[in-house]
């Protein structure tokens, strides 16, 4: 049997290159290695203040920017996380064995409640619970994330470690799936953080016509050195090169060789071709499921019900092992 991956995208903004280099791409190309299940977490989304009626929209533009990036629903199984109950439920019961401690530690829950502890939602909180839910809810063996998303993935083998030492063997300890190249892409107007959909700014969205990635990336952040190299201490230009790394498949050595005596002007305009030329095989998939969105609607019905096929018996178990679903005693011949 071949390995199980689960992994998933909030739809909490139009998904970005680094999302694509960082996972999606990794996604598309493991599919004939493993037994996959991709997701759209529309329920993690909600944990930052959400216009229904754009969560609803980019629900939707999530899931077909998806397949149009090649996740294919005849190897791959494709659903919006709130399509499946099974998700909050197992939620609630990892809940209640997850150490505030462990939750305390989470660098994401402090970077995005930053001074608002206090006034932000205790699923902002919590959020690292749901996603171990959707992981051990299908017994998920590898879990292909960026950089960002490693310690959630780690607390998620402490919670079912944890889970199988107090009700026996039940849940499959997952291992993160990290790529050497692309895990981590930066923001382009301050490569000190990381590219993301709710930061617009420094991002390159999967939509961007040529021209806009042009202007973004003339626009990047660089330095004064005026040397290419491949050095992480020339942050921006790094993550620049980074970028055209995976997109043109040379080695540092061969890229350095390549724009010896040549100003960043050069290497931004390779760096924006390349992605352009990545993007446009994607968009023009895209563009085909705009036209006729109920292929979309029809993929993300069908990927729910099998989901809730395979995640169900695994509630169902959790749920016996701590002693719920117990048949109640009748109290009648007691009276
Ligand atoms: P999200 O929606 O922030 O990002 C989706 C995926 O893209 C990766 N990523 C990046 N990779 C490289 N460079 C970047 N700048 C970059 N930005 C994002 C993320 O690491 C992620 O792999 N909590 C998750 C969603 C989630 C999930 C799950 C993932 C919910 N349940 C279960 C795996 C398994 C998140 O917010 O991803």
């Amino acid at each position: 049997m071949q390995p199980r991956v689960f992994s998933g995208i909030q739809p909490s903004g139009s998904p970005t290159l680094g999302n694509y280099l960082g996972a999606i791409r990794n996604w598309a190309e493991g599919q004939d290695k493993f037994d996959n299940i991709f997701c759209v977490v529309d329920l993690h989304a909600l944990t930052l203040p959400q216009n229904p009626r754009e969560l609803r929209q980019n629900t939707w533009e999530t899931a077909a920017m998806l397949l149009a990036a090649g996740i294919d629903p005849d190897r791959s199984l494709l659903f919006v996380q709130s399509h499946v109950p099974e998700h909050t439920a197992l939620t609630w019961l990892l809940n209640t064995i997850t150490p505030m401690g462990w939750l305390n530690r989470m660098t994401q829950f402090k970077t995005k409640a930053g001074s608002e502890r206090d006034s932000v939602g205790a699923g902002l909180y919590n959020y690292p619970v749901l996603m171990a839910a959707d992981i051990l809810a299908y017994g998920a063996n590898l879990v292909p994330v960026g950089d960002d998303q490693k310690q959630h993935v780690e607390l998620t083998r402490d919670i079912a470690e944890r889970f199988n030492t107090l009700f026996g063997e039940t849940l499959t300890v997952p291992q993160p799936l990290i790529p050497e190249v692309g895990a981590r892409i930066m923001a382009l107007d301050d490569p000190s953080r990381k590219m993301s959909k709710s930061e617009p700014a420094g991002a390159i969205s999967l939509s961007d016509a040529p021209d806009v990635v042009r202007k973004k990336i003339a626009r990047a952040v660089t330095d004064s050195l005026g040397i290419v190299r491949f050095d992480p201490s020339q942050a921006g230009l790094y993550n620049l090169l980074s970028i055209h790394r995976i997109l043109s498949g040379l080695s540092p050595q061969e890229m350095e060789a390549r724009f010896e005596g040549q100003g960043y002007r050069v290497v931004k305009d390779e760096v924006a071709s390349l992605i352009s030329d990545a993007l446009k095989p994607l968009q023009d998939r895209y563009a085909a499921f705009q036209r006729e969105p109920e292929i979309v609607d029809r993929i993300l019905a069908e990927g729910a019900d099998r989901a809730h096929d395979l995640a169900a018996p695994t509630v169902r178990r959790v749920e016996e092992s701590m002693g719920l679903r117990a048949r109640i005693q009748s109290t009648a011949s007691a009276l």
